[in-house]
């Protein structure tokens, strides 16, 4: 195969990002079909991609028939994330390699009977869209630290600001539809489980809704005793900012400075601050997918895997009774040797 011919499932603001990403920047794919529960959106996108004809990118109804069907060879899952078990199981089902979107499921059982029942095929057929991964700041900041030249590694300081949030955006998806990506973050860089998750909830800002705890500011405590730090803002009206410091024996190091043009014009010097996350990670989505559609040709994955998924479920699910206790939460994570095995 020489040519990767994607379905979307889902096609609101990531799924239609993913769907211009395939159909225009990425090499070795062709965008074939979409499908959103929301039919006129997905043919008004599909009209667009297909230049007004509809009829390169077809829409198929039912999310589950596309998963199925003949010509659709692999599968970006951009639903909610209510929605990703049972398409997850569909994907698995019918061997499709599929880049689901975080998080894998909504709790920490589900996501691991997706762990075991992908084990169970003897393929890995699904990467997870924690895409801070391919960011080039952050790989940058991942291979500095491997290489040992700052020392040990043993904390990490990370903020993590959108400029707004619906007010559905409540408590509990800040912890897991926003935090999710520190928590992949601190494992990712550490190499390491989250053993007790920590969700501290101060003064919240008086601009969103009755009950919003917003800001949260988190602590998770590392297998190997290293900690990280977070916090999340989701309504910090300025803009998006994601930072993140690390920690070493012999020096720190900082990424998402935004150091990216700085100007000095009527009487005002900085740069630019982008309003969402697909401005500050274009890159990452594009390297992401780009490397998502190589590994798939080559029958891999090629990032997170379903395992990472689970584990930040159980962080996350942990950090929920953070949320309601205030107190510190163990995560219940399975055993990898027992489950991979
Ligand atoms: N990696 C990232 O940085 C990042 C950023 C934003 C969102 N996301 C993730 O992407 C996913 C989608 O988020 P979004 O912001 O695009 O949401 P969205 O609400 O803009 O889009 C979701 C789309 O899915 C459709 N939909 C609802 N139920 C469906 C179902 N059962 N099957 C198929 N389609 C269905 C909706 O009609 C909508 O068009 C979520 O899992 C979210 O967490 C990831």
């Amino acid at each position: 195969m020489t040519q990767l011919r994607v379905g979307i499932v889902g096609v609101g603001v990531m799924g239609s990002d993913h769907a211009e990403r395939v159909a225009r920047k990425t090499s070795g794919a062709r965008l074939v079909a979409v499908s959103d529960a929301d039919h006129p959106r997905a043919e008004a996108l599909a009209r667009r991609l297909s230049g007004g004809s509809a009829s390169s990118v077809r829409v198929v109804e039912d999310p589950l028939d596309l998963i199925a069907a003949d010509d659709v060879d692999a599968v970006i899952l951009a639903s909610p994330g209510f929605a990703h078990a049972e398409q997850l199981f569909a994907c698995l089902e019918h061997g499709k390699p599929v880049l689901c979107e975080k998080p894998l499921t909504m709790d920490a059982a589900s996501a691991l009977e997706v762990v075991e029942a992908e084990h169970k095929g003897g393929r890995q057929l699904i990467q997870v869209g924690f895409m801070r991964r391919f960011d080039p700041e952050y790989a940058a900041l991942k291979q500095l630290l491997d290489s040992g030249e700052l020392g040990r590694t043993l904390l990490l300081h990370n903020v993590h600001r959108n400029k707004s949030a619906p007010p559905t955006f409540r408590s509990e998806m800040i912890v897991r539809d926003s935090m999710v990506h520190e928590v992949d973050v601190a494992r990712w860089l550490f190499g390491d489980e989250i053993t007790r998750i920590t969700v501290h909830t101060p003064k919240p800002t008086s601009l969103v809704g009755d009950g919003v705890r917003d800001p949260q500011l988190a602590v998770f405590e590392l297998a190997n005793g290293a900690m990280a730090d977070v916090e999340v803002f989701v309504n910090f009206q300025v803009g998006y900012e994601v930072r993140c410091e690390a920690v070493a024996e012999r020096g720190s190091a900082t990424i998402g400075l935004g150091s990216g043009v700085f100007t000095r014009a009527g009487g005002q010097w900085g740069g630019a601050m982008p309003a969402d996350f697909r401005v500050r990670f274009e890159q990452a989505y594009d390297l992401e997918v780009q490397r998502w559609v190589d590994a798939t040709l080559r029958g891999e994955i090629d990032g997170p895997g379903a395992w990472d998924g689970y584990a930040a479920a159980a962080v996350c699910e942990a950090g929920l009774e953070s949320l309601q206790t205030g107190k510190p939460a163990d995560v219940a994570l399975a055993d990898r040797g027992k489950v991979l095995g």
